[in-house]
């Protein structure tokens, strides 16, 4: 197999350098295309916001508008902002380009799969459906909000084993979630704020499509109550969440433990290059996972939901713990990725 060319809409951006690092990398991808809107006509180099190296072979990429025309590639990842996405990745998907998109815009749509590899594969049958609903050539897959990753993996878990009747979750969340304009540092330095615009709404129902049921071309969300609080927190990258749960059936926590930690999906079984061997690991250390020191943990950096401080709770049937994962790598790029090499692995793309 030749490599996949990949286009990276937003690639100037927090979550398009994480793309660009995560892609040089890969042996499925190289990059044939960058977008941007302000740095439209400089190359890479001279547009990456003022940190990090861009790999040497894309630093003279042009910076190109996010037009498909504009456009050669057999994979396009979307990391745009919201009101851009709405727009424009549907005329990618209408021009015949698969479109992995990490922007909210489509999705809660019906006909849009939102995944995680290690959760819902079999969503990606939706692709089918969507193409006839819209007639288009190519298509749109989304990934799920960065707090959503965190939350849903370790809820995945609990829930084929023992079932889930509630979730809670509060979150603490890096600043580099809001992107690289996104709070000013008079705001931040210091302080947690305790309100983060539209995104509770998103943690309560994105889990719910994730964890779904595929029947007759439609997901039936489960049947799962969710609240959630959403802060952000005074740290760079990593989003820290409490997350409780209310199970169906009492459990040791030892064996809860084990649960989650064996944690697996089809990118483990088809040993995919983006699949760390193990998605949720557990620490038993009682002041971990922290963000500074855990937030790449693992052997495929990024990608592992790291949990700790596992306990039961006075309540009967409710369980507390922590849970870190990456958010611009586990939250945004590393999961499209995983996402486009199961397109491939599955035979969903041609290239
Ligand atoms: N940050 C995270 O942890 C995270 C996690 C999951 C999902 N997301 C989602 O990923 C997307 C990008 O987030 P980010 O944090 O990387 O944002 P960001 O740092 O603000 O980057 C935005 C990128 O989009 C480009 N852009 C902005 N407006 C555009 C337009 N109208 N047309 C074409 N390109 C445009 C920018 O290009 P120029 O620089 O050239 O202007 C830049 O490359 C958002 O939808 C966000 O919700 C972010």
């Amino acid at each position: 197999m030749g490599r996949v060319k990949a286009a990276i809409l937003g690639a100037t951006g927090m979550v398009g350098q994480i793309y660009v690092e995560l892609l040089a990398d890969n042996p499925w991808f190289e990059i044939s295309a960058v977008t941007g809107r302000s740095n439209v006509g400089k190359t890479l180099e001279d547009a990456y916001m003022g940190k990090g190296n861009v790999p040497a072979m894309y630093k003279s990429l042009e910076v190109l508008p996010s037009d498909p025309a504009k456009i050669d590639a057999d994979i396009v990842f979307s990391c745009l902002p919201t009101s851009a996405a709405r727009e424009i990745e549907p005329k990618f998907a209408q021009a015949g380009f698969p479109v992995i998109s990490d922007a909210s815009a489509h999705r809660a749509w019906h006909d849009v799969p939102l995944i995680v590899p290690e959760i819902n594969p079999e969503h990606l049958n939706l692709i089918e459906v969507q193409k006839k609903n819209r007639g288009w050539d190519g298509f749109i897959v989304t990934t799920p909000n960065c707090t959503t990753v965190g939350f849903v993996m370790p809820l995945k878990a609990l829930m084929d084993r023992y079932g889930i009747k509630y979730a809670n979750l509060v979150s603490m969340q890096a600043v580099s979630g809001a992107g690289y304009n996104g709070v000013p540092s008079m705001a931040i330095l210091g302080n947690i704020i305790p309100y983060i615009n539209g995104e509770e709404e998103k943690v309560v129902e994105e889990p719910k499509k994730i964890l779904g049921r595929l029947k007759d071309g439609k997901v039936i969300p489960a049947d799962i109550l969710i609240d959630a609080t959403c802060t952000r927190a005074p740290t760079i990258v990593g989003h820290l969440e409490v997350i409780q749960v209310e199970l169906m059936e009492d459990a040791g926590i030892d064996d809860v433990k084990d649960t989650l930690s064996s944690f697996s999906g089809l990118p483990q079984m088809l040993e995919l290059p983006s699949a760390p061997k193990k998605p949720i690991h557990v620490f038993n250390e009682p002041d971990r996972p922290q963000p500074r020191l855990d937030v790449d943990f693992g052997d495929v950096k990024g990608m592992v939901v790291t949990i700790g401080r596992i306990r039961k709770s006075n309540k009967p049937r409710n369980y507390t713990f922590i849970s870190l994962s990456h958010n611009l790598i586990r939250g945004a790029a590393g999961t499209a990725i995983l996402t486009a090499e199961l397109l491939i692995a599955t035979r969903r793309l041609n290239s």
